[in-house]
């Protein structure tokens, strides 16, 4: 337990340090887009939200730097606001967030890691480490808005293994959703419970550029009748005509990311488009997105035991070959590119790759219990959120898994997120 801990801790540090090392003062103290914290923000809120979870509360020890509490509370001050904030400077808030992480190597030391729920199993620990690593996401989406010369890099991405094509069905049925077991599993993913899931079908692997593609070059972006009333007028304030970061140069489409701009890869699964596009393209293509239940039971749902399991390979920790995750590639890979990562009904690349935009709103599970604060998840349930599950290739291991749950305004496409389509089963199928 105080291994795996320590593990998640460094590695989310060495991420940030990655995210914050590779770019210059100004920088890091600008403001890459309204929608976005100056990257040296997220850098002492990081280093905030672990003084006061796990200094404070579990070591019951003295603040750090109690007097900047407020400039640090997301609640306080909307992100277009921050640059504006009497800050850290860069190196003041590198200072802070290794001092605070000295104290925790101590906390961690002499806390027993059971009793208090707080404590127990190492969750609190856990918790610090998943925020450390959403906010490293969420930097990373600082990082592909920022103008510049390119400062990172990755290897080479893995190739299709299997030609994927088409959908598979899952028929009527229960199965246990959420989990209440999983000792790190924050609290909207809490309690597991049964839900019936209608039968449905699903494809077997996300949308993929060359198929968004058709839609456009097919008019879609023209046709009010494929788009919702609040989409078409989303697409039409809003000048969309094609995904985030695409150019079109005489028919010879392109891609910009993190700097580099390439040819638009066809297999790879499409990224950066709003649940409002993901919606349209479902519509012209005669399908739909999945309910978040309906992605929760494809990827954990095994038929043969009726359990639901913790990835949709199984049990095992996401490897390399189950999953492309951790930032170890800057885009998503080609869909086929994880056979080993399949669900037991035969759905791949769920997890990993794009966050999945789901039909449905962020609400809470039945016997849901905020824990351990209202602000994490209870406050935003019932907005004017979407459902986005699987993770992408910039989410870490340790805040991703087959009960995850992440949610976003229907307009947002700045982070990391593509779809899955799915549909009601034919009279004949049922
Ligand atoms: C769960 C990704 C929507 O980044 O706004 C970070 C996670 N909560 N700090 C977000 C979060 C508090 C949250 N999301
Ligand atoms: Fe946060």
């Amino acid at each position: 337990m105080r291994a795996r801990i320590a593990e998640v801790l460094h590695r989310a540090r060495a991420r940030t340090a990655l995210l914050t090392d590779t770019v210059d003062d100004t920088d890091l103290t600008a403001q890459h887009s309204p929608l976005m914290s100056p990257l040296v923000w997220d850098l002492a809120h990081i280093g905030n939200q672990e003084e006061l979870w796990l200094i404070r509360d579990v070591g019951g020890r003295e603040a750090v730097r109690a007097d900047i509490d407020e400039l640090y509370d997301a609640f306080k001050h909307a992100r277009a606001n921050r640059p504006a904030l009497p800050l850290l400077d860069p190196d003041q808030a590198r200072g802070y967030v290794g001092s605070v992480r000295e104290k925790v190597w101590d906390v961690l030391e002499s806390s027993d890691l059971a009793g208090n729920p707080l404590v127990d199993k190492g969750f609190a620990f856990g918790m610090i480490a998943q925020h450390e690593q959403q906010h490293d996401e969420t930097m990373l989406a600082t990082h592909q808005l920022r103008l510049g010369a390119p400062v990172l890099s990755a290897p080479p991405l893995p190739t299709a293994r299997v030609r994927l094509d088409g959908e598979v069905v899952i028929p009527a049925g229960e199965f246990l959703m959420g989990t209440s077991a999983d000792p790190w599993a924050l609290d909207n993913e809490r309690p597991a419970h049964p839900v019936h899931v209608p039968g449905f079908a699903i494809d077997v692997a996300p949308v993929t550029n060359e198929q968004y593609l058709a839609f456009v070059t097919d008019g879609g972006y023209d046709r009010p009748e494929l788009w919702s009333a609040r989409g078409w007028a989303h697409r039409q304030e809003a000048g969309l005509t094609a995904p985030q970061f695409w150019t079109n140069e005489d028919g010879r489409w392109s891609r910009t990311a993190f700097g580099v701009r390439t040819p638009l890869r066809p297999r790879q699964p499409v990224v950066h488009v709003c649940w409002f596009e993901a919606e349209a393209y479902a519509r012209w293509a005669g399908k739909r997105l999945p309910t978040e239940a309906e992605w929760e039971k494809a990827a954990r749902f095994d038929p043969e035991t009726g359990a639901s399991r913790r990835y949709p390979w199984g049990e095992d920790t996401p490897g390399p070959q189950h999953a492309n995750l951790g930032q170890r590639h800057l885009e998503p890979a080609e869909v086929g590119a994880y056979p080993a990562g399949a669900s037991a009904t035969g759905v791949h690349q769920l997890i990993g790759d794009v966050w999945e935009w789901c039909a449905t709103g962020f609400d809470a599970y039945p016997g849901f219990r905020a824990f351990p604060y209202r602000e994490y998840s209870e406050v935003f349930f019932g907005g004017d959120y979407r459902i986005l599950r699987g993770g992408c290739f910039g989410t870490d291991e340790v805040a991703c898994r087959g009960t995850f749950r992440n949610w976003d305004h229907p307009i947002r496409r700045q982070i990391f997120a593509g779809f899955r389509l799915a549909r009601d089963l034919r009279e004949d199928e049922r």
